[in-house]
């Protein structure tokens, strides 16, 4: 049966550029969703920016822009990420769009009907300058056991201890330097203490394996508390104006606590979607199939777990079916710290060409479905690339596809197959615990079990030594049956691999002429005769070097502007020209779809070039003493397209690549071809 399937990740505070943990969890999200697709289900996978809040609210005061403008460029940020790491959700929104406002209102609405909402007056420190109430973390002042200065309100970085923001001695608004004073205001709560509340998340959090089993051993804690009864008190879900909020309703100068309306933001996100695609929202979330599954991380399991069900439940939502909580992302062992030099910026991870498939492929090597926190290690993230995806399973293929290529026209010949090997059965049998290890979010134990495959394969590989039955013609009927064998199994290996490795796979069912492969596949080998396209390399080694570049330095776009005063070395700047001319300049994104050698050219390689026309262009280009073909190969490069074609001795180019160099080619002879940022594709206009 088809499965229906809404599945989220936590929505990031859209006040910073994504980190590595972010990422770390949208691809666990979308390796499972790929995994779900792959099997023939029906998943809405979506994400939104978690837009509300004092902070933002304040950023936005700081950076002299409204907080709608602070959080939209923000929000123009993400895509790069997401394509850079071929995460792919069905939808990316705000919770601070109409959908959200209108969500969370009608839940306060429902849970105030149901008895659920009451108020309190609450007396609170209240900045006398900024006329506004302080969250804790804009309080500091000295630390009352041990006296430390500067402290935050609620708790001391020195001797760790921990209080209420009444008790700092000499305290002052990190706003404005003012001494807060205290202030009396209403607060509105929801009645998490209600004994059916209580008694709801005993039976949700507790049943049908919907936790992992450490999050529910905590839920467990959280809900008996320490002495007798629950352990939950209410929840307060206001705050006062001024804030970046949703207004609660018919209580003027009254916002909803971000942590109100920021989960509320998956439901938002979801009906944007489906409004926007002429699908029926409320009918999807009334299915009693439909499964609503929460990927998250585990700083926010209490919102998640207790708050996030509760207010669903009794507002008459659906609740959550599943929360999967993950661990942090360490770095050689140790937290991330830029000043530690170890924290890792993803851009900075696509704009020095590190593959984000080794990424994907790494941190799916190391994930299980446990909440464990995952280290990233220089040393295992190059083993496992070069000995495991590199050594074992693109290696088959590029020992295979060359000969069916190059010696039987790429025809591959099954005739042989009127049963399997053993190592092709073996891979087949493999497939229904390899699905079950992805479905259970063990892709650690997933990629071992395919990795195992793989090195069966390579026996088989050994024993046959196709390079050796290449030597001799009279061997050829063997080469093509054991090629074409090697090839059906590095199809299923594929298959395997595919909800890690998205983008290889789709390279791979480009080569070997296939439909986008399924789970179901595994079982359907290549019919005989089956005709594959010419074998390009499918992916690079990783250099460890590289990382020294990753740690190194912030991105282009943190990097502050630097002022230094330095004469200058660089070539004199050509005469000044109007925008019109430069606009004479017809500058296109090109993806390289082959690079080769060009016979007799010690300078030249040549590029074919696709600029999205429909056909392909030839350019030449000298820079034959920078670059190997195959690094080129797939990459995004910038071409002047309305160059006039130019006959050269090897044949015509049609247009040229813009590379940088240093004036003195002899003293400082590097040559560096331009890449476009993930995202850009071929043919759009550079200006
Ligand atoms: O911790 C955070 O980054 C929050 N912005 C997560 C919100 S998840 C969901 F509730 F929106
Ligand atoms: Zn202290």
């Amino acid at each position: 049966m088809t499965r229906k399937l809404f599945v989220t990740t936590a929505l990031p505070y859209a006040n910073a550029p994504f980190h590595l943990g972010h990422i770390m969890e949208y691809i666990q999200a979308d390796i499972w969703v790929r995994h779900q697709r792959m099997s023939g289900n029906e998943v809405h996978f979506v994400g939104a920016d978690d837009a509300h809040g004092a902070p933002i609210m304040i950023a936005a005061e700081k950076a002299g822009i409204t907080p709608q403008e602070f959080v939209a460029q923000i929000a123009a940020g993400r895509k790069q990420y997401l394509d850079g790491f071929h995460i792919q959700f069905d939808n990316w929104h705000s919770t601070d769009g109409p959908e959200n406002h209108a969500l969370s209102q009608d839940i306060y609405r429902k849970l105030k009907a149901a008895g659920f909402i009451t108020s309190k007056t609450i007396e609170q420190f209240f900045d006398p300058v900024k006329n506004m109430f302080l969250p804790d973390r804009y309080i500091k002042g000295e630390c009352p056991k041990c006296g430390a200065k500067d402290q935050y309100g609620d708790s001391c970085e020195v001797c760790s201890a921990v209080y209420a923001p009444t008790e700092v001695i000499n305290p002052y608004s990190v706003l404005t330097g003012a001494t807060p004073v205290m202030k009396s205001s209403e607060h509105f709560f929801f009645k998490l203490s209600d004994q059916q509340c209580v008694d709801f998340l005993r039976g949700w959090a507790l049943q049908d394996n919907r936790l992992q089993s450490e999050v529910a051993n905590k839920c467990r804690e959280w809900l008996d508390g320490e002495g007798e009864g629950s352990g939950l008190g209410d929840w307060d879900i206001s705050r006062d104006a001024p804030y970046f909020g949703i207004e609660i309703p018919d209580q003027p100068g009254k916002y909803f606590y971000v942590w109100l309306d920021a989960p509320v933001g998956y439901l938002a996100s979801l009906k944007n979607y489906f409004d926007k695609t002429g699908r029926n929202f409320d009918a999807f979330m009334a299915d009693p199939t439909t499964e609503q599954i929460h990927f998250i991380g585990k700083d926010i399991t209490y919102f998640h777990t207790l708050f996030w069900p509760a207010m669903l439940k009794f507002s008459g939502y659906k609740v959550p079916d599943n929360v999967y909580a993950h661990g942090f992302v360490t770095v050689s062992g140790e937290k991330m710290s830029k000043s530690r030099g170890t924290g890792i910026s993803p851009l900075r991870y696509l704009e020095i060409g590190m593959n984000p498939e080794w990424l994907r492929y790494y941190f799916a090597a190391k994930l299980n479905a446990k909440v464990e926190d995952l280290d990233l290690n220089p040393d295992d993230f190059v083993a496992r690339v070069n000995s495991d995806l590199i050594g074992k399973y693109i290696n088959i293929a590029s020992r295979a596809a060359g000969f069916i290529s190059k010696r039987f026209n790429g025809v591959i010949n099954t005739t042989w197959a009127t049963s399997d090997d053993a190592f092709l059965s073996n891979l087949r049998t493999a497939a229904p615990e390899i699905q079950a290890l992805f479905e259970a979010r063990e892709y650690g134990k997933a990629l071992r079990a395919a990795m195992e495959q793989a090195d069966l394969v390579n026996a088989y590989v050994d024993a046959n030594k196709p390079w050796e039955l290449a030597k001799k013609p009279e061997n050829d009927a063997k080469l093509q049956e054991v090629c074409s064998r090697l090839l059906e199994a590095f199809r299923i290996l594929t298959i395997f691999l595919k909800p890690v490795l998205p983008q290889l796979a789709t390279q791979v069912e480009a080569q070997l002429n296939l439909a986008p492969l399924q789970w179901a596949d595994v079982t359907s080998p290549m019919p005989d005769q089956h005709q594959i396209h010419p074998y390009t390399h499918l992916m690079q080694r990783v250099d460890l070097k590289i990382f020294d570049q990753l740690f190194d330095a912030p991105t282009a776009s943190e990097a502050a502007p630097t002022t230094t005063e330095t004469s200058s070395q660089i070539e004199p700047l050509a005469e000044e020209i109007k925008i019109d001319d430069f606009a004479k300049v017809d500058l296109r994104i090109a993806k390289i779809v082959n690079c080769e050698h060009v016979e007799g050219s010690d300078k030249l390689l040549r590029l074919t070039l696709d600029i999205g026309e429909g056909r392909t262009r030839n350019v030449f280009s000298g820079i034959k003493s920078a670059y190997q073909p195959e690094q080129l190969i797939g990459k995004f490069t910038v071409m002047v397209a309305n160059l006039a074609p130019r006959k050269m001795k090897f044949g015509m180019s049609e247009g040229m690549v813009l590379a940088a160099s240093a004036a003195d080619e002899k003293t400082n002879p590097g040559l560096y071809i331009l890449e476009a940022w993930p995202g850009a594709q071929p043919g759009m206009r550079v200006r």
